[in-house]
């Protein structure tokens, strides 16, 4: 292994080149106007792949396309199956960025660009460190399956398909993603829990165009009054979500779990330094980390409605929009959610409105042991190349795949996220630290030792 990792260290800069070309291409899948750069992304991916020692090819799907490759060493060692995602956030609003999210520069250390921390940089790291075992070794101590989709950014819709369809190609024994972050600055982290999602749009229309709000305000209703009711009836002044049956079968935390949660250094000072509010608000009786990491959520995204330029202007509005999404726990249902969250807004929806509520996305929240060997093994694996070893966290954002892993392919994930949340994930001047990038090759050089040595009985 050291003449892995010394090509590691040798191979530096020209891992950074590759890198550098993976994020000039602008793969947002949000936007239409961008469907020829995700295919031209899928071929770099399948390109890097072809180059590592495995062999890819690009599926397509009725969304983006997936990159699909495998090295199959030897059947008796362990199978990982590699995920990561392609797909970046758009990159607005471009005027705040620095230098443009699609020119990568690096300034202090950091690799500014769109996709450097989510996920195109992390997901690179296992392309090169099996790229280094392949070309210093001839050969992987584990056999790898390697899926990178293009949709991850918009709810992952098209994957579950192609793993229902190919669940005997992509039996493995244990998933492994890097596209969460470490805990803080030199702490690295493995998370064994993550947060679910549903996502939705509720339209009201009232009046068939907008009118004078002096000549018909107050006989009909307003879609703006009503919409901000609506969205006001959400949370509570305690911070507890009034949906009726939104925390059926939600469990509490163990006395265990708090204590952990209670044991990692945590500054609410620093917290509210770095996300610039004046003070912290959530649900009564549960601590910051307890909120973000294992608490429901429901969150407007968006709101929008009538006349909002410069100066007054009196009317009723025809229309509001508003976009909202509740993050989930383990035990929470999606689409129970989504009954629960439409029928309440239904019912508080003043009379005379058109009121249609669109369901989006929708993934389950994600728990993994974290006794069970596999996080052993890649605890030491982070441990050897970030020189500390990892603290075991949860988080509150979401990865669809990993409770289609679950659920589809019964197979559990291993998130190791070289990253840290204060890399500007999905804002502008997005970035990723150059030390973090090189550690995370590292560590995923060690990775595939480790897990080698994890006995499986299959
Ligand atoms: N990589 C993130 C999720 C993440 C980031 C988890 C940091 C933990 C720490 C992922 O790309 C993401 O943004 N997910 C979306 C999912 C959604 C679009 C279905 C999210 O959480 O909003
Ligand atoms: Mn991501
Ligand atoms: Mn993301």
């Amino acid at each position: 292994m050291d003449s892995v990792l010394a090509s590691i260290e040798s191979g530096q800069q020209a891992a950074l080149d590759g890198l550098f070309d993976f994020l000039r291409i602008p793969s947002v899948s949000a936007d239409s106007a961008f469907k020829d750069d995700m295919q031209r992304c899928a071929q770099f991916v399948r390109d890097a792949m072809q180059s590592a020692g495995l062999t890819p090819e690009i599926i397509s799907t009725d969304g983006h396309p997936i990159v699909y490759g495998e090295r199959m060493q030897d059947p008796s060692l362990p199978t990982i199956l590699v995920y990561g995602h392609y797909d970046v956030q758009p990159p607005d609003p471009l005027d705040l960025w620095t230098t443009p999210p699609f020119e990568p520069t690096v300034r202090d250390g950091k690799i500014f660009a769109r996709g450097a921390t989510d996920d195109k940089g992390q997901l690179y790291t296992h392309i090169k460190a099996i790229e280094a075992w392949v070309q210093e070794t001839g050969s992987l101590p584990v056999n790898v399956k390697v899926l990178i989709e293009g949709e991850e950014e918009v709810g992952s819709d098209n994957l579950d398909r192609f793993l229902e369809a190919n669940k005997e190609r992509l039996k493995a024994d244990v998933a492994v993603i890097s596209d969460t972050s470490q805990y803080g600055d030199g702490i690295p982290a493995i998370t064994y829990g993550l947060r679910g999602i549903v996502a939705a749009e509720l339209r009201l229309t009232g009046p068939s165009r907008d009118l004078h709000s002096g000549v018909f305000g107050g006989s009909i209703a307003n879609p703006a009054n009503a919409i901000a009711k609506l969205c006001g009836l959400l949370v509570g002044d305690d911070g507890r979500i009034q949906i009726p049956g939104f925390y059926d079968g939600v469990e509490e935390l163990s006395d265990k779990e708090k204590a952990e949660f209670a044991g990692l250094p945590f500054s609410e000072n620093d917290f509210l330094q770095e996300v610039g509010a004046g003070a912290v608000f959530g649900e009564a009786g549960y601590s910051t980390l307890e909120r973000r990491w294992s608490r429901p959520t429901c969150d407007i995204n968006g709101i929008v409605s009538g006349y909002t330029g410069e100066g007054p202007k009196t009317i009723v509005p025809s229309t509001a929009m508003a976009k909202i999404t509740c993050r989930l726990v383990p035990s929470q249902n999606p689409d129970v959610i989504l009954d629960a969250l439409e029928s309440f807004l239904k019912q508080h929806c003043p009379p005379g409105l058109q009121f249609e509520f669109e369901r989006y996305h929708g993934c389950e929240a994600f728990a993994f042991d974290p006794n069970s060997p596999w996080i052993t093994a890649a605890s030491e694996a982070v441990a050897a190349a970030f020189g500390q070893p990892p603290v075991f966290i949860r988080e509150g954002g979401s990865i669809p795949v990993v409770s289609s892993f679950q659920q589809i392919l019964g197979i559990d994930t291993l998130l190791l996220g070289w990253g840290r949340n204060t890399d500007n994930l999905h804002s502008p001047d997005e970035h990723f630290h150059v030390d973090d990038f090189m550690n995370g090759v590292r560590a995923s050089v060690h990775l595939w030792q480790k897990l080698s040595e994890v006995s499986v009985d299959r």
